[in-house]
């Protein structure tokens, strides 16, 4: 008896209008031999229908008795992006200005949304399917094996809307899509029945910034993972999780489906989009949030920063430094930031830092990015991988949690591996003593007695010039981890160079790092 194969997974693909549902499920599901359905497609061509019947949105009897007349067919390669309406393809017409206008008066009628719902299972049932739509996630396939959630900030969805239609940005029809935009947002999210929003086990993708083709990456890497229960990872990133960037607590991936942090499911408060832009420029509010952490940090402890000259003042760097505090981010990033003047100090930090309340907004002004933990390191991954190839300046704690004990634990390997493809100059930076000021475990920092930090920032150095040539992929990787991670520990008191002990030059220790006094 042979066994038949498994059926493939159901992908629910949410997310509001131009999030780019339709151009990243389509992508997706070509380069993974799944099928296809935008299910506006399906409110879309009921529409199309009751307005040429002259039938009323909300007389919902007669709208359900439209449906078995419309059907959806394959375009030949796998998607249902065909409309056959009494047996005739009315593709074109479902796309007009005028079902544009009417479509949300006849998605909003519950009734009718309920007898769509058995077309919708029906389509899914066979599996090996990405469907895009508002309510699949939540409502139409409830179990589906993966739910994603695309989302943009509107200025960004309409930016995309307006350069795929080739229109002037300041023009007046730019003006009259954001408004559309706007107004369908509203409509979709505000209705009574099956409101646009998020799953609970959505995996939420902030798109800001990205391309397609990132985005297409990112998606298919998270089905690839749902489909073999494997850690998310995208094609190209060698499957291989990545250090958490400054991200305090952040888990490994986990093997099963991601399942999100309570704040991943909520967009970020407005006012923080606008700080938290990725680009390149340090603000007067920036310099004061710097100003008001160097204060922080010198009520904590004494405390003495080497080596800000090492910094390049010039293209992508990576500044690699140990966590043993939680005070670590203060002594890392103030004097820095300052140092670096003109140029911003970029971080990654879990989504949920943002939703406290002015500690959210410091975060955001401070540089650090959101990544949200439910799409595992992925995201992180590329998010660091755009702020490198942007030229811009990462912090990152090659170590991804703080060590309990104060002393280098093994690196995770995602910083060699950014070094590595970015090309990015790397700044060792050792934190001396703020796990005496603020121990891992202890819920506040502990500024009496008085310890003494001690910030030492080394030269930098490329990791192309210590990884030995024609070394392979896995080699590479391990000698750029102890290379990086050695430079840390030279710069590093005895007691805290644990792990990479071993990997300090003779030449680098010849009267500089002592225990202190
Ligand atoms: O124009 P766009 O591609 O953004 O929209 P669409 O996906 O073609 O959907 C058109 C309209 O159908 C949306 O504005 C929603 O009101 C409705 N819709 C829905 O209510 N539920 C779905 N699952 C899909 C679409
Ligand atoms: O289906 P939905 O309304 O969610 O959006 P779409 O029609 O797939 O995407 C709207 C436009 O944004 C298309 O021109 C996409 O090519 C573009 N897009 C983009 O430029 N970058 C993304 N990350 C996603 C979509």
């Amino acid at each position: 008896m042979t066994a038949s194969p498994a059926p493939r997974i159901v992908v629910a693909l949410d997310g509001p209008a131009s999030s780019g549902k339709s151009s990243v499920g389509i992508a997706v599901a070509q380069r993974l031999g799944l099928r296809f359905l935008d299910t506006g497609l399906i409110y879309r061509a009921l529409t199309a229908l009751a307005l040429r019947e002259g039938v009323a949105p909300e007389d919902q009897p007669a709208v359900i008795a439209l449906i078995p007349r419309f059907e959806l067919a394959d375009d030949g390669s796998g998607r249902l992006a065909r409309v056959l309406v009494d047996g005739a393809d009315e593709t074109d017409a479902v796309r007009s200005h005028e079902v544009d206008a009417a479509v949300s008066a006849v998605a909003r009628q519950p009734d009718v949304r309920a007898a769509l719902l058995g077309l919708q299972r029906r389509i899914a049932a066979p599996g090996g399917i990405v469907m895009a739509g508002r309510d699949i996630g939540t409502v139409v396939l409830p179990a589906a094996g993966l739910k994603v959630y695309l989302d943009a900030s509107v200025g960004e969805r309409a930016g995309r809307r307006i350069r795929e239609r080739g229109l002037d940005p300041q023009g007046d029809e730019a003006a009259a899509v954001r408004e559309q935009l706007r107004t369908r947002d509203a409509a979709d999210s505000g209705r009574a029945v099956a409101p646009l929003r998020a799953a609970e086990d959505a995996v939420v993708l902030r798109t800001d910034g990205m391309g397609l083709d990132e985005v297409v990456d990112l998606v298919a890497g998270l089905v690839v993972a749902a489909e073999t229960g494997g850690a998310a990872t995208a094609p190209g990133v060698a499957g291989e999780p990545v250090a958490g960037a400054n991200r305090p607590a952040a888990g490994t991936p986990s093997r099963s489906r991601p399942s999100p942090a309570p704040a991943a499911r909520e967009p970020l408060p407005r006012v923080l989009e606008v700080a938290m832009r990725l680009d390149n420029q340090q603000t007067m509010l920036v310099r004061m949030v710097a100003r008001i952490a160097q204060w922080i940090g010198h009520a904590l402890a004494a405390i003495s920063i080497e080596g800000l000259e090492n910094i390049p003042r010039r293209g992508a760097v990576i500044i690699a430094a140990n966590h043993a505090s939680n005070a670590d981010p203060i002594y890392a990033g103030a004097w820095v930031s300052d140092a670096l003047r003109t140029r911003r100090l970029h971080w990654l930090g879990k989504r949920e830092l943002f939703f406290w309340p002015v500690f959210g907004w410091i975060c955001a002004l401070g540089g650090i990015h959101p990544v949200d933990r439910s799409s595992a390191d992925i995201e992180a991954y590329r998010l660091a991988s755009r702020i490198l190839e942007r030229g811009y300046v990462l912090m990152i704690f090659p170590e991804g949690t703080r060590s309990p004990t104060g002393a280098l634990q093994e690196a995770k390997d995602g910083v060699a591996q950014l070094a590595l493809r970015s090309g990015a100059q790397i700044v060792p930076m050792a934190i001396n003593g703020s796990d005496l000021v603020w121990p891992k475990g202890r819920r506040f920092p502990a500024p009496f007695p008085r310890r003494r930090v001690r910030v030492r920032i080394g030269q930098p150095f490329l990791v192309a010039d210590v990884v030995p040539p024609a070394t392979d992929r896995r080699a590479a990787k391990t000698a750029a981890t102890t290379a990086i991670m050695g430079r840390i520990a030279e710069l590093l008191e005895p007691r805290q160079r644990g792990a990479y002990a071993g990997a300090v030059r003779a030449s680098a220790t010849e009267g500089t790092a002592r225990d202190p006094a």
